[in-house]
């Protein structure tokens, strides 16, 4: 008698998970850094710099009266000019739907408190930041995935800009230095921008003013290989700051 005995074939494929590419060492040429002009997965290029941008609206006031707020994370070409809208195809109206649908209620729920938009259109605000700033980073272009699934790129994009902007408590730094919103004092650009670069790896940011009154902040950064998964570098300032260099006011978000 002979017996023969079927395989079970373990169909243990499931999904598998969109992974980015791995760089190695070899590939992690400090982004500003080089005179390459090939973008890799590895390597940012032409948006060499990456910004992380900042608001303190109060007129009318977002967020909590104790924090920032995060406008975006955008890339730069090393020298103050930048590209924009760098994919029609991948201009996508419906953000939230795809950070939900990725599992990314935590992500959102923090984006509602931290990532808002002045009149109240969250998911307009994040849109136009993704169309006009995340299609440009070159690291995250959906041939750097392997088993790449439509829009992940728009789940690690918006994770890092919160993953960074949660390194950045420019209130807090501020604070530490004796600088708080208050109707009734004006401070000094350098100690501002002293007292931020104690977060920022001993750089300053570009510190940007509206009718003399603190409104942004923009954190320069080079990269050493991919921009979700590689290491950010505190760079200086590519813009210089509009504001006076005395005399700046930091307006309350609330009492006023
Ligand atoms: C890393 O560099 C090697 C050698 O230049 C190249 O073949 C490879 O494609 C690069 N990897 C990525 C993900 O760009
Ligand atoms: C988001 O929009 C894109 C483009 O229209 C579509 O392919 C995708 O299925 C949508 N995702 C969700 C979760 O609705």
């Amino acid at each position: 008698m002979f017996f023969t005995r079927s395989l079970a074939i373990a169909a243990a494929v499931g999904a598998a998970s969109a992974q980015l590419k791995t760089c190695s060492n070899s590939n992690n040429t400090l982004s500003c850094h080089s005179s390459s002009k090939s973008p890799t997965c590895c390597f940012s290029y032409p948006g060499g710099a990456l910004l992380q941008t900042q608001f303190w609206d109060t007129d009318p006031a977002t967020g909590p009266s104790d924090s920032w707020t995060i406008h975006g994370l955008w890339p730069d070409n090393c020298d103050g000019t930048y590209q924009a809208n760098c994919d029609s195809s991948r201009a996508y109206t419906n953000i939230t739907a795809i950070l939900k649908e990725q599992g990314r209620t935590q992500l959102l729920s923090y984006m509602d408190k931290y990532w808002v938009d002045i009149n109240g259109d969250n998911e307009q605000f994040w849109e136009h930041e993704w169309s006009k700033h995340g299609t440009c980073v070159n690291t995250i272009d959906p041939s750097c995935y392997t088993n790449y699934q439509p829009q992940e790129e728009v789940g690690d994009y918006f994770q890092k800009v919160v993953d960074l902007f949660k390194t950045l408590d420019s209130y807090t730094a501020l604070s530490s230095a004796g600088i708080t919103p208050d109707d009734s004092k004006t401070y000094d650009l350098s100690d501002i921008e002293d007292a931020l670069a104690k977060i920022h790896g001993g750089q300053k940011p570009y510190v940007g003013c509206e009718s003399g009154a603190l409104n942004q902040l923009y954190y320069f950064y080079n990269i050493g290989g991919n921009a979700i998964t590689g290491q950010y570098k505190a760079a200086a300032p590519l813009e210089k700051s509009n504001c006076p260099s005395s005399g700046i006011k930091y307006t309350p978000k609330s009492g006023n």
